[in-house]
């Protein structure tokens, strides 16, 4: 059988897939402000039409915010976050990005096993300040991370 980690089940997001990412953010208290807007640069994880897992880059010239990592709770520690962020920062490294940034409250210690370091919030760059994540939908508390591709 096919496990869930399985690459073959992540796939770039398609707009049918926004309803199944919007309460998948919301179950997981992850902000939606801007995630539609950047949809084209989202990745799933889909079971049929259930989507399962979702990871989205919003991209601002050659930097990248990477955001909403999260899998359905049924789906926790298979594999299936690791495989969504793996996606889409090759989704990243294709659009010729060159560092990929991210906030988080919740998720500190996953990020460093994808090779981000922890950074001051004053690090982060200030083409970024147009992220509506970082315009307040993540709280001041979030803690900043950078990933050199
Ligand atoms: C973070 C998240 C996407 C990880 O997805 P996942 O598919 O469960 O994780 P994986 O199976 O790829 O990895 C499992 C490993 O990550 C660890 N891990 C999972 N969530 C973690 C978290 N929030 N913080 C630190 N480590 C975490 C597990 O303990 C496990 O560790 P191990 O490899 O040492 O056993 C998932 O926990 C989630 O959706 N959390 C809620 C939303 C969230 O906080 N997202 C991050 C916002 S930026």
């Amino acid at each position: 059988m096919t496990t869930p980690a399985a690459a073959s089940w992540v796939r770039a997001a398609t707009p049918e897939d926004w309803n199944g990412i919007e309460r998948l953010l919301t179950d997981r208290h992850l902000p939606t402000a801007g995630a539609r807007e950047h949809l084209s640069a989202f990745v799933v994880a889909t079971k049929g039409a259930a989507v399962l897992g979702c990871a989205g880059i919003e991209r601002y010239g050659d930097l990248g915010l990477l955001r909403s990592v999260a899998v359905t709770e049924n789906v926790a520690g298979l594999g299936v976050g690791a495989e969504l962020v793996r996606a889409v920062l090759d989704r990243a490294r294709a659009l010729g990005l060159r560092e990929v940034y991210l906030l988080t409250t919740t998720a500190v210690r996953y990020f460093p096993r994808f090779g981000f370091d922890t950074i001051g919030r004053e690090a982060l760059p200030s083409s970024l300040a147009a992220s509506e994540e970082l315009r307040g939908a993540c709280p001041a508390s979030a803690v900043a991370m950078r990933l050199t591709l």
